[in-house]
């Protein structure tokens, strides 16, 4: 048959676990917390729903918000290259808190490096 989904090796448990874990990280990042709401609860929601869809599981972010539309989504925030690092970095902590390794950890690491850079709005100061 068809080899499995990223979505199918990860699990929708680890895959909820990796989300969770990774708000944790930027609920106490200095550089992401004042522009993400007080309540993650919504926030970790769609995130679990659009990290399945990205990783071929069922779309669920698309059936219930309409197509992602990723960077206009971000629009209404300060994403600056700072503040993709610092996501990235969170991601990088919640992929070793969750287990996540090998291939497949280096493939979506890669993948969200590409989708985080895509998310940048505002240069910010120079570094
Ligand atoms: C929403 C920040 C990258 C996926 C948001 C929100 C913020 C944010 C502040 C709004 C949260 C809320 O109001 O609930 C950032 C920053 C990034 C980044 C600083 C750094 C580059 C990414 C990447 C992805 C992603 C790489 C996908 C892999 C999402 C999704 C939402 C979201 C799905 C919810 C959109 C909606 O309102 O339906 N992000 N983000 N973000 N972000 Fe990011």
């Amino acid at each position: 048959g068809q080899p499995p989904t990223p979505y199918e090796v990860i699990g929708e448990e680890r895959l909820s676990a990796l989300v969770h874990a990774f708000y944790h990280q930027v609920a106490d990042h200095p550089e992401l917390i004042s522009i993400f709401p007080d309540d993650f609860t919504e926030t970790i929601r769609k995130q679990e729903q659009f990290l399945t869809q990205y990783l071929g599981g069922p779309a669920l972010y698309t059936n219930e918000h309409g197509h992602p539309m990723l960077r206009a989504r971000h629009i209404p925030h300060e994403i600056t290259p700072t503040r993709a690092k610092a996501w990235l970095s969170c991601m990088d902590i919640a992929m070793d808190e969750v287990g996540l390794e090998g291939e497949l950890r280096d493939a979506l690491f890669h993948r969200l490096s590409l989708t985080a850079q895509h998310m940048i709005n505002t240069q910010g100061k120079a570094e």
